[in-house]
């Protein structure tokens, strides 16, 4: 394969369905290198659910466009046969990769890592850009680059958000008004525990404003260490609040610093 990509390269892997996270992601990517790849596929491995694969949201078309207008010079979507040939080596998330996302969506970060990798293998980035809004994804990323010496520069990106505060994302679009509506419970328990005055009272807000939705089915609200991904302690220099649940029949995760 020959990708006749240009050095200095910063790398944005997408699985398409951009939207404005995704363009903030390429916007940060071009304001620290002049090429920009932006990776356009939607890998089998990470889907747990093979009704979640088929129904996940695809445009390539307007992908490009948006791809393009928000500054990649080089927008790549390869097939299945290309980034998976016979037997592909699996990477494996470790332990944390049973935890959080993990307990819900099994076998889904060690789909991560494996692509993530194997783009990395193919496109050769410098630089690579991740967004915080899958929190525990950029973290195995990070040790994964580290822990093999991939030599590729991860920066983080802010979550970007609806002017209500839903975190955006591709699946937002399947939520109908009312779905919409319930799933703001999300970013107000987020807002409320942020304000805490302790790490387990941060933790007790989060229950108690995502319990005032009826609508909203709990998998996890947790406050954890950032730097370790551990369960926060009351002495956490770095507490991050991490939410993930159903809202008909829609996934939405979400997190936030603790400033204590
Ligand atoms: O965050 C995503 O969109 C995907 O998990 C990624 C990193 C592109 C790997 O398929």
């Amino acid at each position: 394969m020959n990708l006749a990509l240009k050095h200095p390269l910063a790398f944005v892997p997408t699985m398409g369905a951009l939207h404005t996270g995704h363009q903030s992601l390429i916007e940060i990517a071009k304001s620290n290198c002049s090429n920009v790849l932006v990776s356009i596929f939607v890998n089998p491995l990470q889907f747990e659910n093979p009704e979640d694969l088929a129904k996940y949201p695809r445009d390539l078309e307007g992908d490009i466009e948006k791809a393009e207008s928000a500054g990649a010079t080089f927008v790549w979507s390869p097939e299945l046969e290309e980034i998976y040939p016979e037997n592909p080596e699996i990477i494996s998330a470790g332990d944390l990769g049973n935890k959080f996302e993990g307990v819900h969506r099994f076998g889904h970060f060690d789909g991560v890592l494996t692509v993530v990798k194997r783009l990395f293998e193919l496109a050769s980035p410098e630089i690579a850009v991740f967004g915080e809004k899958d929190f525990q994804q950029l973290f195995l990323i990070k040790k994964m680059v580290n822990e093999l010496d991939l030599g590729v520069r991860i920066i983080d990106a802010p979550i970007i958000r609806e002017e209500d505060g839903l975190a955006m994302s591709s699946r937002n679009v399947r939520l109908n008004k009312e779905s919409r509506a319930a799933s703001l419970v999300i970013s107000k328990a987020l807002n409320e525990a942020r304000g805490a005055k302790s790490i387990k009272s941060a933790r007790d807000v989060l229950h108690k404003v995502l319990a005032t939705e009826p609508n909203f089915l709990l998998d996890y609200a947790e406050i954890i260490d950032a730097d370790s991904f551990e369960i926060a302690g009351a002495t956490c220099a770095s507490p991050r609040a991490l939410v993930a649940g159903w809202i008909s029949g829609v996934r939405l995760i979400d997190n936030m610093v603790i400033s204590l």
